[in-house]
C-alpha cells in the first residue's frame, strides 16, 4: 500500500502543498459543524498527524477511536510549524473498524492494566516510546563494537553445560511424563541430546572460544533464567550483550564498559529527544539531566570489601544484614550508587565464594576479578570479570564447586592451547532500558514479558 510514514510527513515542509497518503490508527477525533479533526498516528512517530477534514457535502462518518485509516489529502502548514492534511470525506478510507469496547479508547490507563493487554499497549505512547528506545539502543550496540573491530556472533541458546552454575536452567527436554525410567541417567540417556540440556543462562562460554580466536566478539541475544524471583528487574528470557575480549584484565572490561555506555546512551539522546523529554516529563523528572551528567563524567569505582564498609557504617536498617561475604542485594546495590556515589560505579573483587567459577582469582586467595556496575534506580546492570586463564586454578575452583570436569572439557582446552587473559562482561538490555527511560518495571521494557507464574 504505497503512503508515507507520518514521521516523514511532519518532520520536514518537504510535502506541503502536495498530495499525500498517509495510513494509522485514530488516536481522537473532534468533529464540528464544517470541519473534523482527526489525529492520526502510524507507530512512526511520538507524534501525531493531524487530518482537517473540510466537510462540504460528502459522506462523513466520524471515525471512532482505534480504527485504521488511510487518507489521501493535501499536505499543508498549519499552526506551530505543523504539517498537516487536508482532506475531504471522499478522500478518507477505513480500513478496520474499531468497535466501542476497544480497551485504549480512554486514556490515563495504569502499566500495571496495560501489562495484562500486551497486544495492544504498544498503541500508546508510552510503548511506542519505549519500543524506538529499545531498537535505537540495539542498533547504537552493534555499532559500538563494529566500529571497535569486534565480531558479532550467535551462541547456542539449547546447551549442556550450565555458564553460571547457580542451577537456574530450563530444562529441554523431549521426554514427557513416565515412570519407565530407573534412574536420573536413564531419563536422560533417553532423552533427545542423549543426555540432560538446558536453556543457555549466558553466552560467555562460547564467547570466549570465540574471543580466543577473533580477539574481540559480542553476542546480543536472548538468556534465560529459572530464577524463582519476581521482582520488577528479574525476567525468565531477556536479552544479553555479552562483548569477550582476548590479551584483557579487569581494568580493560571496565574500561570497554563505560566507553560503550557512554556511547550508547549519548546516541540515544542525540537520536531520540523526543522519547527523552516524553520520559522526562511523564516518568522520571530530570532524566534527561541525569543521562547528560552520566556520559559526561567518570563512573565511580569502589571495590567490594570498601562497599561492605559503607553500607556497615551507612547507619540504614537494610532488610539483609551486611556482613563481608553476603551477595549484595538490590538494596544495598542503590544504597552505593544513589546516596554513596549518587552515579553509575563499578563495584570490584568480590569474595570468590559469591562467584562464579571462571573468575581470575586475586593474589589474595578470598577474592576474584569479577564487577558488576551499578546504577541509580536500578542497581546492577553490568555483570562480569576478567576469567582465569591458568588451567590448574580453574580446574581446582571447578572442583571445589563439585563441578563435572568432562562437561567443561572444551572450555579447559582453551587454557590449555595458547591461553591468554581474556574478560568480557554481560549487559542486561532490559536493564539498560529501565535506566534509559525511567520505566520502573522490567515487564514494561519488553514485548512479552515472561515472569514465573506467568506467560501468554
Ligand atoms: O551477572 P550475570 O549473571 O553475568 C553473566 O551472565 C556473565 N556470564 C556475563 C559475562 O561476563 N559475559 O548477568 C549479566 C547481566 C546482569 O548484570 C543483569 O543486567 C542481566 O545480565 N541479568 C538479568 N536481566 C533480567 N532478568 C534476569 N533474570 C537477569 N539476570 C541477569
Amino acid at each position: 500500500m504505497k503512503h508515507i510514514d507520518v514521521k516523514e510527513i511532519i518532520s520536514s515542509t518537504e510535502y506541503v502543498g502536495r498530495e499525500v497518503t498517509v495510513c494509522g490508527w485514530v488516536r481522537t477525533s473532534r468533529n464540528s459543524k464544517s470541519v473534523a479533526f482527526v489525529e492520526l498516528n502510524d507507530g512512526t512517530s511520538l507524534k501525531n498527524v493531524q487530518v482537517v477534514v473540510e466537510k462540504g457535502d460528502g459522506d462523513y462518518k466520524e471515525p471512532r477511536v482505534g480504527m485504521s485509516l488511510k487518507v489521501v489529502g493535501t499536505a499543508v502548514e498549519g499552526r506551530n510549524n505543523t504539517v498537516e492534511i487536508n482532506a475531504v470525506p471522499d478522500g478518507i478510507t477505513v480500513l478496520g473498524d474499531c468497535p466501542t469496547d476497544y480497551p485504549l479508547q480512554k486514556k490515563g490507563h495504569t502499566l500495571e492494566f496495560m501489562r495484562g493487554m500486551p497486544h495492544l499497549r504498544s498503541r500508546t505512547n508510552t510503548f511506542n516510546a519505549v519500543w524506538r528506545v529499545r531498537s535505537v539502543l540495539a542498533a547504537a550496540i552493534h555499532r559500538y563494537f563494529q566500529e571497535h573491530n569486534y565480531v558479532y556472533i550467535n551462541t547456542p541458546l539449547i546447551t549442556g553445560s550450565d555458564c553460571e552454575g547457580a542451577g537456574e536452567m530450563f530444562q529441554v527436554t523431549t521426554n514427557g511424563y513416565t515412570t519407565q525410567f530407573k534412574s536420573e541417567e536413564e531419563y536422560y540417556e533417553n532423552d533427545f541430546f542423549g543426555r540432560r540440556a538446558g536453556l543457555s543462562v549466558s553466552g560467555q562460554l562460547e564467547g570466549e572460544m570465540a574471543a580466543t580466536a577473533m580477539g574481540k566478539i559480542y553476542t546480543f541475544g536472548p538468556s534465560f533464567r529459572a530464577e524463582n524471583s519476581n521482582t520488577p528487574k528479574h525476567l525468565a528470557e531477556f536479552w544479553h550483550v555479552e562483548p569477550e575480549v582476548a590479551f584483557a584484565e579487569l581494568d580493560d572490561v571496565i574500561e570497554i564498559a563505560e566507553d560503550m555506555l557512554k556511547y550508547v546512551i549519548g546516541q540515544l539522546l542525540e537520536l531520540c529527544p523526543s522519547e527523552i523529554a516524553f520520559f522526562d516529563a511523564h516518568f522520571e523528572k530530570g532524566l534527561k539531566a541525569r543521562l547528560e551528567e552520566l556520559i559526561s563524567h567518570d563512573f565511580g569505582r569502589v571495590t567490594y570489601t570498601d562497599a561492605i564498609e559503607l553500607l556497615k557504617k551507612s547507619g540504614e536498617d537494610f532488610v539483609y544484614p551486611v556482613e563481608w561475604g553476603c551477595d549484595l542485594q538490590t538494596e544495598h546495590e542503590r544504597y552505593i550508587a544513589e546516596k554513596v556515589f549518587k552515579k553509575a560505579v563499578f563495584v570490584t573483587d568480590y569474595p570468590k565464594e559469591i562467584k562464579s567459577f571462571y573468575m581470575k582469582q586475586n593474589p589474595d586467595g578470598k577474592t576474584v576479578a569479577a564487577v558488576d556496575l551499578l546504577v541509580p534506580g536500578v542497581g546492577e546492570i553490568i555483570g562480569g570479570s576478567e576469567r582465569e586463564a591458568d588451567y590448574d586454578k580453574l580446574i581446582a575452583a571447578m572442583n571445589e564447586r563439585g563441578m563435572n570436569l568432562e562437561l567443561y572439557s572444551d572450555y579447559l582446552d582453551l587454557r590449555k592451547y595458547g591461553t591468554v587473559p581474556h574478560g568480557g562482561f554481560g549487559l542486561g538490555f532490559e536493564r539498560l532500558i529501565m535506566y534509559t527511560t525511567g520505566m520502573a518495571n522490567i515487564r514494561d521494557v519488553i514485548l512479552y514479558p515472561r515472569t514465573v507464574g506467568s506467560i501468554r
